[in-house]
């Protein structure tokens, strides 16, 4: 056993400490915090511990709220009041910022409700048993609810044995109607209690091994004002406060005569609230059934300004054969390869939005984009409450 101090948080909420000059990452911990560690496991590097032993408590330490808290791979700041969450998700950033010498302002749009808000779950089955995976392992740690998922998911959860499986995992997703997308991947034979389940829930579609065994393999969300089709297997937000803090703040930099370019659109979400105000927009997506819905959304949506292109965005934005002058880019957590950022830069737009679920890539890319763009604020959005994921985004203007 060791007895540390804990200097700082790292950007995957974990404490920092030091054993014999080893830098070595503590889950559960707080600044300032004295612990008593074991070592979990012992790299080149780098130690890993756990606490099993706390001799000075942060006054800022709260008990947690959740029975799971540093078992089942998920919520890191449950120790934390939410706005204590947000200041330290806010430290997290400015010390990856200070790193890399970017002198950047950084401003939180907070969640409006803390809990409860996650409209997209992903949950093993196993031995009949649901649960999350504990970090790193193959260890199901069994729930009952999950307090950052939506409360129609929760009630979901505890019905969930009416599915009838003993090994599963299975993707609960719920919209604003509280009307239920279940998504099943198993290698067991359907005997789901469909009757059951539809006299209980508003189920919008049960997809069993990719095949639609009930009603559709889509449902409809709404954020602000307008309508999106979502297939089961199309990315979309999964916080629909802070969407629609994204629409309304990405709103503000498009203009009449924009010619934008949305890289990673999804199901056409930011495309269409583009193309409200712009001229035309481009919308470049990878997955079949995203862009589908996306043609699908721009009719719902009644905007007719927008073309899209499937494939890579690395090859199909060299389809774009008009000068854009806007891009918009919220690409995966890798951020953005080599052959798109360097087609990025033969464009040239005088603006680039930058929405990024990595902090790490997104500031990967910044420094590269900081030779020709500047840029002095980043919004934190809280997209992800009470877990270390921290939403982001950038608006970068040509120099
Ligand atoms: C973070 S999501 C953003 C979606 C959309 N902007 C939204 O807000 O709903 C990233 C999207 O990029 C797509 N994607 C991932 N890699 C891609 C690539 N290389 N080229 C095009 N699209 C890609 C994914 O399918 C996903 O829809």
């Amino acid at each position: 056993m060791k007895r540390v101090t804990i200097e700082k948080l790292d950007n995957l909420g974990r404490g920092i400490a030091y054993v014999d000059e080893k830098i070595c990452f503590i889950p559960a911990c707080l600044p300032k915090e004295v612990v008593d560690i074991e070592l979990t496991s012992v790299h080149k590097n780098y130690l890993e511990g756990k606490v099993v032993n706390i001799v000075k408590t942060s006054e800022k330490r709260i008990k947690e709220l959740c029975p799971y808290f540093n078992e089942c791979g998920g919520c890191s700041f449950l120790n934390l009041t939410y706005l204590d969450s947000l200041n330290i998700k806010k430290e997290i950033y400015e010390d990856l910022l200070k790193k890399n010498k970017l002198a950047v302002n950084l401003e939180i749009v907070s969640n409006i409700n803390d809990f409860n808000y996650r409209n997209k779950v992903s949950l093993k089955i196993e031995n009949s048993l649901v649960g999350y995976y504990q970090s790193k392992t193959n260890n199901l740690v069994a729930i009952n609810e999950c307090l950052v998922a939506n409360k129609e998911i929760n009630r979901f959860i505890k019905k969930i044995y009416l599915l009838n499986l003993t090994k599963a995992l299975v993707t609960i997703r719920c919209n604003y109607l509280n009307e239920l997308l279940i998504v099943i991947n198993t290698k067991e034979k359907c005997n789901c209690d469909i009757a059951k389940l539809t006299k209980e829930f508003k189920i919008a579609g049960i997809i069993f091994n990719d095949k639609c065994i009930y009603q559709n393999n889509y449902f409809y969300e709404k954020v602000n004002d307008l309508l999106f089709k979502v297939s089961y297997n199309s990315f979309f937000q999964i916080n629909p406060y802070i969407t629609s803090k994204l629409f309304e703040y990405l709103k503000q930099f498009i203009t009449k005569d924009d010619v934008v370019a949305d890289l990673y659109s999804g199901v056409g979400t930011l495309s269409i609230v583009a193309a409200k105000k712009a001229r035309r927009v481009y919308s470049l997506e990878i997955n079949k059934n995203a862009v589908l819905d996306g043609l699908e959304n721009s009719r719902l949506n009644k905007v007719d300004n927008i073309t899209f292109f499937k494939g890579n965005v690395n090859q199909t934005i060299l389809n774009i054969k008009e000068k854009v002058n806007t891009i918009i880019i919220d690409p995966p957590r890798s951020g953005l390869d080599k052959k798109t950022m360097n087609s990025i830069l033969n464009i040239k737009p005088q603006k680039i939005i930058y929405i990024s679920c990595n902090p790490q890539t997104l500031i990967r890319d910044l420094l590269i984009l900081k030779e020709f763009y500047t840029f002095d604020a980043i919004k934190l959005l809280d997209m992800f409450s009470y877990s270390y994921h921290i939403e982001s985004l950038c608006v970068l203007n040509l120099k």
